[in-house]
């Protein structure tokens, strides 16, 4: 079940062994409910293991990209840290220096903690894990976010929006929580599903995660 492509992930002078120049990203199966694993509260993510960590990333990267998700958590293939990849949807803040580098639309967040959260909308929300059901989901529409970089550095991030509820998503699933657990009604089939299967299958279905 495994799809594997070759990527240049990393500059050639960070290793001198072949792996550190091309590592083979490969596209992971998406866990579905009920399997155990997306039940389970995730570990947190320690020095040792960072090179694979930056490889389980490019993989859950290219995995969401692939199932056209818009946010990824590690239980969904089948690995309990706590890590999880995002798109950033809505706009970024004005940059202070118009030279400076756009921050990357799609994201990885490491051992990533809500400190604070503010306003509640309720919204339709999917998960790759749960196929084409959907549920009815309060979320924060702002939240204050601290999570740590792939070298362990801290950062932290103020989210709105949909920017908010996939990082709230996802978070959720490290601690084994899942649109089952927190829908105000039972989950449903989309009802546009069937006719947007063609959209879907493109990568432009907004809230799968
Ligand atoms: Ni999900």
């Amino acid at each position: 079940m495994r799809k594997c492509q070759a990527a240049i992930s990393r500059a050639p002078q960070d290793s001198a062994s072949l792996w550190g120049i091309i590592h083979i990203v490969a596209i992971r199966e998406v866990v579905q409910y009920p399997a155990e694993v997306l039940t389970r509260p995730c570990r947190k993510i320690g020095a040792g293991k960072l090179a694979e960590m930056r490889e389980l990333i490019a993989d859950m990267m290219e995995t969401m990209q692939q199932a056209g998700g818009v946010g990824l958590a590690a239980p969904q293939v089948g690995v309990s840290l706590r890590v999880i990849v995002a798109y950033r949807i809505e706009r970024e803040e004005v940059l202070s220096s118009v030279t400076a580098p756009a921050p990357p639309r799609l994201r990885a967040y490491l051992n990533p903690r809500i400190t604070r959260g503010e306003g509640e909308e309720l919204d339709e929300e999917g998960c790759l894990s749960f196929g084409k059901l959907v549920g009815l989901i309060p979320r924060y529409t702002k939240i204050w976010l601290r999570y740590q970089d792939d070298e362990l550095k801290e950062h932290s991030e103020v989210l709105e929006g949909l920017d908010a509820r996939i990082v709230q998503h996802e978070v959720d699933h490290l601690n084994g929580i899942l649109i089952s657990d927190r829908t105000t009604v039972p989950l449903y089939e989309r009802e546009e599903e069937k006719e947007e299967s063609q959209v879907a299958a493109t990568g432009s279905d907004a809230d799968t995660a």
